[in-house]
């Protein structure tokens, strides 16, 4: 009787209507053992009162507090000649310095270079057609004009910068479920990302295709009735694909010592084969790629949700899960690249809004969308071959346990002093969890 007392007190209707003050009280009396504390941290994350803090309640609904991620910056990349420092915000220890250690290794060997292969983006009218597939076809050419007429006021801006609706096609998707077809449009949405321009044309090109078929006479009283199931972008973007290299003489690739330059290139290229070869190393392994890629667009305030969806899309258009990434040693050059599809934005969303995307966006000479492509792509790459090059070498643990140290030592509460003696000592030790305590014990007995 009392837990059901408690979980209906967990209960709440027009939580949104209530104010901050409201929501935070609600939420931490009731889900808290101290709501006090509670409070206390969510206090400690937001600026209370300044504007800052009002822009990013207006995010979201029932913002509470901020969340924050470090913001890091990775300086040396040399991308097609000119120099970057990439704004990373990520919380994982290792990613920044493996990021530092592959521009590093690049610089000296002509950087990177990188090529975009399209920016075409994709969405859909999915809907219901119970009639014959040439009627559909026909209908759908008959009113591309008004199709088109129908969006004008939505595309007239983007139009004048270059972009707009580019392609509109009918897909027969009978062969996959009854009655389905669907409007495959594709659009070049130049600088923005494009999310909110696509689906504003998609959902008026579904009420055009409701109210056409009503009025369009070859079509029997069944066929007029066109079910629109809805209007959407794909996330699926295999033609909005930007491509980053590497490539220098095998006989530079000479950084180990333990393994002779062509020794590496060719294991380096096995571990990129595993990967192709197994579903569950090539998922690690692109998520290595990831790593690198989602801390620059999170920092530039593009959507990580949709560039990792629609990146392991492309990892598996094979039929197979594949690596992301690519090596091949021909004529005695070890070539490396990645190609990754990259529907990103340097305009719209929240890159105007939020401080710290423009501060990361003005470090990056406020590129185009174009530009970012391939500054994400390089930091993709960057971070694959950090991973792999320790993978096939140190292994990977001695590089991320020694980035986790200060991790282990924040856990237990270290003093400045204890830290550098700690960072001392693991310069020569393996770092573990039960490694560093037993030191700290020492230290503090
Ligand atoms: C860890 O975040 C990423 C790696 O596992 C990637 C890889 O194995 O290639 C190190």
């Amino acid at each position: 009787m009392k837990e059901k007392e408690n979980q209906s007190n967990k209960w709440v209707k027009g939580f949104s209507k209530l104010s901050k003050d409201e929501k935070i009280d609600w939420v931490t009396t009731r889900y808290f053992h101290s709501p006090d504390s509670a409070k206390k941290l969510l206090e400690d994350y937001w600026n209370k009162d300044s504007q800052l803090q009002l822009l990013h309640d207006e995010f979201i609904e029932n913002a509470v507090s901020n969340f924050y991620l470090p913001l890091g910056v990775a300086p040396n990349f040399i991308i097609n000649q000119q120099a970057y420092t990439i704004p990373m915000a990520t919380e994982e220890s290792s990613v920044l310095a493996a990021a530092g250690k592959s521009a590093k290794f690049w610089a000296s060997r002509g950087g990177f270079s990188t090529k975009i292969i399209g920016t075409e983006k994709i969405g859909h009218v999915h809907f219901m057609f119970a009639g014959e597939a040439h009627k559909i076809s026909d209908f759908i050419e008959n009113i591309k004009p008004v199709l088109h007429s129908d969006t004008d006021s939505i595309t007239t801006n983007m139009r004048a910068r270059g972009g707009g609706i580019t392609t509109i096609e009918l897909c027969d998707k009978t062969d996959q479920l009854a009655n389905y077809f669907q409007l495959h449009v594709s659009f070049e949405t130049i600088d923005s990302m494009g999310a909110n321009f696509i689906n504003s044309c998609l959902e008026q090109f579904g009420d055009t295709i409701k109210r056409e078929a009503i009025r369009y006479a070859p079509f029997s009283d069944e066929e007029k009735n066109i079910e629109i199931v809805m209007c959407i972008l794909s996330n699926h973007v295999p033609r909005c694909l930007v491509r980053a290299e590497v490539s220098c003489p095998v006989e530079e690739m000479n950084e180990d010592k333990e393994l002779s330059p062509q020794a590496f290139c060719e294991k380096f290229i096995r571990a990129i084969d595993i990967a192709n070869a197994d579903i569950h190393r090539a998922v690690t392994h692109n998520k290595g790629v990831m790593n690198g890629v989602d801390a620059v667009v999170i920092a530039t305030g593009n959507d990580f949700r949709a560039v990792e969806a629609g990146a392991h899309a492309f990892a598996s258009s094979t039929g197979n899960y594949k690596s992301l990434t690519h090596a091949t040693i021909e004529n005695g050059v070890f070539r490396y690249w990645i190609d990754i599809p990259l529907a990103l934005g340097t305009v719209g969303g929240i890159t105007k809004l939020h401080p710290m995307v423009q501060w990361s966006l003005d470090l990056l000479g406020n590129p185009t969308a174009k530009q970012l492509m391939e500054v994400v792509a390089v930091a993709g790459l960057a971070q694959n071959f950090a991973a792999i090059r320790s993978l096939i070498t140190s292994g990977i643990q001695k590089g991320h346990m020694k980035m986790h140290l200060m991790n282990i030592l924040n856990q237990f509460k270290a003093s400045k002093t204890e830290k550098q003696q700690l960072i001392d000592h693991f310069k020569n030790h393996t770092v573990s969890f039960s490694a560093v305590e037993n030191e700290l014990l020492k230290i503090r007995s």
